[in-house]
């Protein structure tokens, strides 16, 4: 691992910076987490490193000392998916997020689930609202009637009243949600590009000094740092746009 002691760094494993670790296996995301540090920056394991690399490697970030948001997007009926976030929390996870398109019975019942975990720190629980991916013709294929920012705001209402501790959302969005919930109702935002570098596959992005300004609690930004040369330094980069 590589020195830890850098004056970028926020004290406190308090970034708000989480790196998306979307490798196709374990060797390559730990050859990126070795130029990291847990006060550099939170990870993020989703569906494709997660169904290759498995819990193991889950637990051996958390045992680095990393916070780690294990993306799943749990959906399933609720019984299912509140064993699944308690799996997540024995892992040790510091975040895990489910669909609110799984309903209100659902989000309550995992929510319950780690109310009553006894195993150590609760994982804070996040509610996907639409996909960015959608859009209004998508939405209308499925039945759905509802623009995909009404569609946003019904979601996020029904996440709050379930209890859950967040949503993770377009940066756009976040000035309602934090209008409409409070500053204490996290936003995790993805779709984020430090200026000047290219925007990939995502749409609509804005750099991370923007999604502050909007009222994003967590950035959460993948290639422009694991496909960047010098990733800790764009890390540290970031965290010095975050503290402006
Ligand atoms: O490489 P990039 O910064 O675009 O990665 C963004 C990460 O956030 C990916 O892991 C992607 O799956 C995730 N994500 C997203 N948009 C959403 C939800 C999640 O880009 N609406």
């Amino acid at each position: 691992m590589v020195d830890p002691i850098s004056p970028l760094m926020p004290a406190n494993n308090e970034s708000r910076l989480i790196v998306a670790l979307d490798f196709d296996n374990a060797d390559k995301a730990l050859a990126l987490v070795d130029q990291l540090h847990p006060e550099l920056c939170k990870l993020k394991v989703g569906k494709e490193l997660f169904t290759s690399a498995g819990p193991g490697l889950v637990k051996e970030l958390v045992h680095r000392g990393f916070n780690v948001f294990l993306d799943l997007k749990f959906h399933d009926i609720p019984n299912t998916c509140a064993k699944a976030v308690l799996s997540a929390a024995n892992l040790g996870v510091w975040m895990v997020n489910v669909h609110a398109g799984g309903g209100v019975r659902m989000m309550r019942a995992a929510k319950e689930a780690l109310d009553s975990y006894q195993g150590g720190r609760r994982p804070l629980l996040i509610g996907v609202t639409v996909l960015t991916s959608m859009d209004e013709s998508d939405l209308a294929q499925l039945g759905i009637d509802k623009s995909p920012e009404e569609l946003v705001a019904n979601y996020a209402q029904l996440v709050f009243e379930s209890g859950l501790d967040g949503v993770v959302c377009s940066a756009k969005e976040c000035a309602m949600l934090k209008s409409r919930f409070g500053d204490g109702f996290h936003r995790v935002t993805p779709g984020i590009r430090p200026s000047g570098s290219v925007s990939d596959d995502q749409r609509r992005v804005v750099t991370p000094e923007e999604a502050m300004k909007l009222g994003s609690s967590y950035i959460v930004v993948g290639r422009p740092i694991t496909q960047s040369e010098n990733p800790r330094a764009v890390c540290e980069m970031i965290n010095l746009s975050l503290q402006k």
